[in-house]
């Protein structure tokens, strides 16, 4: 009781410093998919719902802009509406071992020194670009990811 006691005190005053000091901290995702399709059908879908999510074409609520795409490269970012936060994107695709399959690495990372919250952004930025290019209901989909390597994930209710 005691000790439990003692360590909260030391939380609160760790957590209370952190919040008095800006530390330098980007709140982060990353998550690993499997897919039992080919990575080009996958890079291909990406690219697309990224393009139908910029901005160019008046989506209010997307604001994703791709920054290079190659075969096993992608690179996009993504805005918030008011501007005032921006998060990189990255994608990794490498054809698994399994005919045909394809593993694929991503990781969203805010620009800006945020909170230790991000209400799932970065796990949203990632989620709400399967999801729409219906990547999350195609053969074989597997995310593996967890709350230490993708902040709220599991908390996070994407809408897009
Ligand atoms: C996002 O990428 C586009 C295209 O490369 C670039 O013009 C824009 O400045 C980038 N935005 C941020 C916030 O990095
Ligand atoms: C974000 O992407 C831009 C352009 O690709 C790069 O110059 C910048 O270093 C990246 N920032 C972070 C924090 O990853």
């Amino acid at each position: 009781m005691t000790t439990r006691l003692m360590v909260s005190a030391v939380l609160v005053g760790v957590f209370g410093s952190l919040a008095a000091i800006p530390i330098p901290y980007h709140a982060f995702c990353s998550s690993l998919w499997l897919f039992e399709m080919p990575c080009t059908k996958i890079s291909s879908s990406l690219v697309k719902q990224i393009e139908a999510f910029s901005p160019m074409i008046g989506c209010d609520k997307c604001h994703y802009q791709l920054v290079s795409a190659t075969p096993v490269i992608l690179k996009a970012n993504h805005t918030s509406p008011d501007g005032l936060q921006a998060e990189n994107i990255t994608f990794t695709l490498n054809p698994t071992i399994m005919a045909s399959g394809c593993r694929v690495s991503g990781q969203s990372i805010s620009l800006g020194f945020t909170s230790l919250l991000d209400d799932g952004l970065n796990y949203c930025n990632l989620y709400n670009l399967l999801s729409s290019s219906g990547l999350t209901s195609s053969p074989g989909f597997i995310e593996m990811t967890n709350e230490w390597a993708c902040l709220g994930y599991g908390l996070a209710t994407c809408k897009v």
